[in-house]
């Protein structure tokens, strides 16, 4: 059984392995790079899941503004091909989530497929409500409360937390 534990600095090089083998080099392009540039993920929130001495999955979040309010981003999030379909991905979420909500973070937002977030409590942002900084396919761009109410007061344009 996979443990979830905190990520530690000498966990670098084989989550940018992960995530490379998971999303491949073109992953820099990606809109959400855009709000990742120059800012740190946070660090009480990123957990990798650990496996047989091997590192086998990964989450990290961002923290970001929308309309000048902190929100987080979920991601990457990541699990080795070989190890899905086990709840690594789910566990890691449902980890992460609870320790932010706890942290006093309000709300998260990600970019991603519906029916699987959904799992988690994700559901589509509302058309018009927010804005990226790139192209991005608004079906895929999903929202979720950590505390009551703390989505109502989110729109806008989502920018980096500089
Ligand atoms: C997405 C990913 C992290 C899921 O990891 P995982 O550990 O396999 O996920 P879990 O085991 O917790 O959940 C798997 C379940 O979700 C389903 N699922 C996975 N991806 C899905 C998707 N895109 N849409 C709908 N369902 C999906 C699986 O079919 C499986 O269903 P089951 O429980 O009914 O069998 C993993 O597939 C991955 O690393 N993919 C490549 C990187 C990526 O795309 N990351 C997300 C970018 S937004």
């Amino acid at each position: 059984m996979f443990t979830l534990r905190p990520e530690r600095p000498e966990d670098g090089p084989a989550i940018e392995n992960l995530l490379d083998v998971s999303f491949g080099p073109g992953r820099f392009a990606k809109t959400a790079y855009r709000l990742r540039e120059g800012v740190d993920a946070i660090p009480a929130l990123s957990f990798v899941a650990e496996e047989d001495g091997e590192l086998r999955g990964t989450i990290r979040y961002w923290p970001v503004l929308i309309g000048g309010v902190p929100s987080l981003m979920l991601g990457p999030i990541a699990v080795l091909a070989a190890h899905r379909g086990r709840g690594m991905a789910v566990g890691l979420m449902n980890e992460t989530l609870a320790l932010a909500a706890s942290l006093g973070h309000r709300s998260v937002v990600l970019v991603g497929d519906e029916p699987y977030y959904a799992r988690v409590g994700f559901s589509r942002v509302p058309a018009g409500r927010m804005t990226m900084p790139g192209p991005v396919d608004t079906a895929r761009l999903l929202w979720r409360e950590l505390t009551p109410g703390g989505l109502d007061e989110l729109t806008g344009a989502i920018t980096r937390a500089v």
